[in-house]
């Protein structure tokens, strides 16, 4: 297990997106927040800004919906050519046709669950997944304050991907910070987001090597890196 930083765009300047992805050229992924106003009460953006950054930048898209009805939208951001594609357990109804879909565009496929949705009956899809994301504040917006309470999560969800042979990563997002990314790394997290973090710093680029070094000394992702 690597530590991988995903910079979240959404604190980036939305005007100028592909300047944003060029600043973080020591990204493992940019991280893509496609919000609807309904999952989430904000708007942010579709699959033709996907696209557009498709072209803008060499970093693999980790594109994160935050919509309803995710079955019917998800798999056109996998055929488009987003690296990875997570919907919301919340909001699916057919998750593994989904999932399969998204797989078989060539795409990794994530699993997102909020602070409040609990991992156990999730455990049988673990074998439809790439990567599992537990959000650290609730969704909708950038800058909040980290979930302490999501922590014990991140440990049971290490245990349950660990007891099915470790292949998935866990990804951590919301309130992600150079004070709160050891917390997360220590409970078992190995893919990190971080939007504020990355793109509310004078250099994004030192931000994300920041980031990359303070997980890497801590828990099994460093242990192991
Ligand atoms: C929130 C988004 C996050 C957000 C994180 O709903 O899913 O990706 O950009 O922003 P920070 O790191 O500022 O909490
Ligand atoms: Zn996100």
């Amino acid at each position: 297990m690597a530590v991988q930083i995903s910079p979240s765009i959404l604190s980036a300047d939305f005007a100028r997106l592909a300047e944003a992805a060029a600043a973080v050229p020591n990204a493992d992924w940019l991280h893509v927040d496609v919000m609807d106003n309904h999952f989430v009460p904000n708007l942010t953006l579709g699959l033709p800004v996907v696209e557009s950054l498709l072209k803008a930048t060499s970093l693999p898209l980790d594109c994160h919906l935050m919509i309803e009805d995710p079955d019917r939208w998800a798999p056109a951001y996998a055929e488009a050519g987003a690296g990875s594609v997570t919907i919301h357990a919340e909001a699916a109804k057919a998750p593994v046709r989904t999932l399969r879909e998204i797989r078989s565009a060539g795409a990794r496929a994530g699993l997102a669950l909020n602070p409040a949705t609990p991992v156990e009956p999730y455990e049988d899809l673990l074998g439809e997944i790439d990567m599992l994301l537990l959000m650290t504040v609730e969704p909708g917006f950038g800058g909040q304050r980290f979930l302490d309470m999501v922590l014990p999560k991140i440990r049971r969800s290490r245990e349950l991907i660990d007891a099915h042979g470790g292949r998935l990563w866990l990804q951590v997002d919301g309130g992600v910070s150079e004070s709160t990314i050891e917390r997360c790394a220590e409970a078992g997290a190995d893919v990190f987001v971080a939007g504020n973090a990355v793109y509310g710093a004078d250099d994004p680029a030192h931000a994300v090597d920041v980031l990359r070094s303070v997980a890497a000394k801590t828990g099994p992702a460093g242990e192991n890196a």
